[in-house]
């Protein structure tokens, strides 16, 4: 009879098993200053595309025009968040990386159950090269509580819940993590990149590391954006799913809208079009309201940045990002906002849309990433 070697065994063991995470509800008390906007409830779609001409009018700035004034937010929210951390258990100093979905997902972004976990961000962090994650639902949205999808739901409100549970990790009072992280990363994707930038800009020594994946500081394809979606009320659109939200929940209107912003044709798996249309989640009136408000720099942040774009983004390249890391690039001119960060990197993923996570080959743009963070210092 052949035996194994003892260490064969347990690393049989350990691979089968693999990462080890768990999903949990977290009461986050927001600290946040909102927008107050004049804008009606809106009744029916009609009102939706109402909206959105408003919203893309060049002659005008539209959150500027309906803004009163502002609104202090310091009520509690339930946040729905995925920690993951390597089997074999954590290294000396570890790393654990927060990642931020972007409009139209949850965070199951990270995490996609299609084709075996075959698209997972957090399959290559993890089990690949041992770092930690948390993934979060954004407020508002997934698992994590409803609210006023125009009053609530907005960018400095859900800036507040990420750097409250950031402030928790660093500090050990995650409920369910009981250690403290001196190293956090923030990873985002689209909208998720733009909240990791506007927490760099705001609160500059909260993070130690960013990967602005899906992200530019050009804002001229926003209206072509919203054109393509030609954006419904999320009840009308999806009853099944979202016939308990309120009219200022929206989403686009259906999977043509998604491949054609999402995208990029021939470089991703025909099913997944309708597993993410089916799996889709909305966005809020409130968010597209403030969407426009980042600082233009985030002058104090002295951690290395990584900016990783699909080469044909649509929604922040107008469909070609490339050449790579030339500050003459869209995604090579986000340099400029980071003048203190200790290294700054433009990568631009090959075949690859602005729903980086839905092409075939996301997982290699995520390897390029984590090699980023090893790279300076930020290691598991
Ligand atoms: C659109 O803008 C007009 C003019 O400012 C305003 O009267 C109307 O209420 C707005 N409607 C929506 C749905 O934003
Ligand atoms: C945990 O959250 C993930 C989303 O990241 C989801 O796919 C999974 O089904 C959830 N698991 C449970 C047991 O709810
Ligand atoms: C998973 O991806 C690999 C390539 O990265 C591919 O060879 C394999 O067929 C895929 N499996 C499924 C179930 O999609
Ligand atoms: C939300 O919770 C339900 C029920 O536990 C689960 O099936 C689903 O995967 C969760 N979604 C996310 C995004 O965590
Ligand atoms: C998708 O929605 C757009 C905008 O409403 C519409 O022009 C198009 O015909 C729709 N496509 C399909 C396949 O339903
Ligand atoms: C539009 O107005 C809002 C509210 O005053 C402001 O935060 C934002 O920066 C403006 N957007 C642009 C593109 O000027
Ligand atoms: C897959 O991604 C890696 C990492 O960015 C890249 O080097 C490679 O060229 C890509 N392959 C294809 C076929 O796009």
């Amino acid at each position: 009879m052949y035996l194994l070697p003892l260490w064969a065994s347990t690393f049989l063991v350990t691979s089968v098993v693999a990462k080890q995470c768990q999903n949990f509800s977290v009461p986050v008390t927001l600290c946040a200053r909102n927008g107050i906007f004049n804008v009606p409830t809106l009744r029916d779609n009609h009102d939706a595309s109402l909206f959105f001409a408003n919203v893309t009018n060049p002659r005008g700035n539209f959150s500027n025009e309906v803004l009163l004034g502002y609104r202090t937010i310091d009520n509690t929210y339930d946040i729905s968040v995925r920690f993951c951390r390597p089997d074999a258990g954590y290294g000396r100093d570890p790393t654990v990386q927060f990642l931020t979905h972007g409009i139209g997902f949850d965070k199951s972004y990270w995490d996609l159950p299609f084709k075996s976990y075959n698209y997972s961000y957090i399959d290559v962090a993890v089990d690949q090269y041992g770092f930690s994650t948390l993934s979060v639902d954004r407020l508002g949205i997934g698992n994590s509580s409803i609210a006023d999808p125009l009053n609530i739901v907005q960018l400095p409100a859900e800036l507040s819940a990420i750097y409250e549970l950031t402030n928790m990790l660093r500090r050990g009072c995650l409920p369910n993590v009981p250690r403290a992280f001196s190293k956090i990363v923030h990873v985002g994707h689209s909208l998720g990149s733009i909240l990791t930038y506007n927490l760099a800009a705001m609160h500059p020594t909260a993070s130690d590391g960013l990967i602005l994946t899906a992200f530019s500081l050009d804002s001229a394809f926003i209206g072509a954006t919203f054109d393509a979606w030609a954006s419904k009320l999320a009840r009308n659109n999806q009853p099944k799913r979202f016939g308990h939200l309120p009219t200022g929940y929206l989403t686009w209107a259906n999977a043509s809208s998604n491949e054609k912003t999402f995208l990029d044709p021939g470089f991703f798996d025909p099913a997944i079009l309708p597993f993410s249309e089916a799996t889709k989640e909305p966005f809020t009136t409130g968010e597209v309201l403030t969407l426009s408000g980042s600082p233009s720099t985030a002058p104090a942040f002295k951690g290395p940045v990584q900016v990783l774009d699909g080469n044909q983004d649509f929604i922040f390249c107008g469909g070609d990002c490339s050449p790579a890391s030339d500050a003459a690039t869209i995604p090579g001119a986000v340099a400029a906002a980071f003048p203190a960060a200790r290294a700054f990197d433009a990568y631009i993923q090959p075949n690859t849309g602005h729903g980086i996570n839905l092409h075939y080959n996301a997982t290699n743009a995520y390897r390029v990433a984590q090699e980023f963070l090893i790279a300076h210092g930020l290691g598991p």
